[in-house]
């Protein structure tokens, strides 16, 4: 079973300057409500029950979004308005499934999942990354159903145009499960056009094992000089572990970069 996420929110978010100069951008609104709540409410509907957030002291704006109780507890009392109501009590629900951690330097992304460590109980959990918003299906659901059925490790995956493989992790596919799974026979972080082994991408969202915390302190810096999760995945494939491509059946939005936020606002306001 499925029971833990973990979020890493501690990266630096360049490309949405100068918003990120002063503000976290999993705070930012997409329609009125704030990216992370977004990620939350699709790791609650997919049976989550704890969810760690890997958080920098740059960072701490995110966890005052969830612990304002004396805030709202005063204007609640003042005011009694009925909508400041219902969002504390939201607030309130999402508080009691987060815990907070720290990588107070961003080294890459291996290196945020290595801080939630200690707080992983079962043999896999999920990853979700914030940047990456699927919208219409519920992705890490029909993940977690996925890797119910066939035992293993899960990403999701789509395909993009060969000119930006350069953009994303790219993995080499095996033999094809199902109508939406694959085998995953290697992975390379943002490889050049001619050494792409496919134009097939891993999205935002991954079932992996409790035993790629073995793997993290042994890896060396990677493309950009950090310490990509996609290396600790290609050292696992190379030991024999299953990872599973998961074709989603949502719709992707990127909120990463300027553009892709403008845009991925706009679709979210259709819904
Ligand atoms: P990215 O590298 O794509 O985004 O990290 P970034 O660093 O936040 O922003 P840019 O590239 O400078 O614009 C993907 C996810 O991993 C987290 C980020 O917060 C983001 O959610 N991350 C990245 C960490 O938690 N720690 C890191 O050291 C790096």
């Amino acid at each position: 079973m499925i029971r833990q996420a973990i979020i890493p929110l501690a990266g630096l978010g360049t490309r949405l300057l100068p918003l990120t100069s002063v503000f976290a951008k999993e705070l930012l609104p997409m329609n009125g409500k704030p990216n992370i709540e977004y990620i939350l409410d699709e790791c609650i509907n997919s049976g989550i029950k704890e969810i760690i957030f890997i958080i920098s002291k740059k960072k701490l704006m995110i966890k005052k979004y969830f612990y304002s109780d004396s805030f709202y507890k005063k204007i609640i009392k003042k005011k009694k308005d009925l909508r400041t109501i219902n969002e504390y009590k939201k607030i309130l629900k999402y508080k009691k499934m987060i815990k907070f951690v720290y990588q107070n330097k961003p080294l890459g992304t291996a290196d945020a999942v290595l801080k939630s460590k200690k707080y992983i109980k079962d043999k896999y959990f999920l990853m979700l990354l914030p940047d990456d918003l699927i919208i219409k299906k519920n992705c890490s659901k029909a993940m977690i159903k996925s890797h119910k059925f066939h035992k293993a490790s899960v990403m999701a995956s789509m395909k993009v145009n060969k000119k930006t493989v350069s953009r994303w992790g790219i993995y080499k596919f095996g033999k094809k499960l199902n109508k939406n799974d694959t085998i995953i026979k290697d992975v390379i972080e943002k490889p050049s056009v001619n050494s792409a082994p496919s134009n097939k991408a891993i999205i935002g969202r991954y079932i992996l094992p409790k035993k790629i915390f073995k793997i993290i302190p042994k890896l060396k810096t990677g493309a950009g000089g950090e310490i990509h999760i996609t290396d600790a995945i290609r050292e696992l494939i190379f030991k024999n572990e299953k990872f599973i491509a998961h074709n989603f059946a949502g719709k992707y939005l990127d909120c990463g970069s300027m553009d892709g936020y403008i845009k991925s606002s706009i679709e979210i306001s259709k819904l």
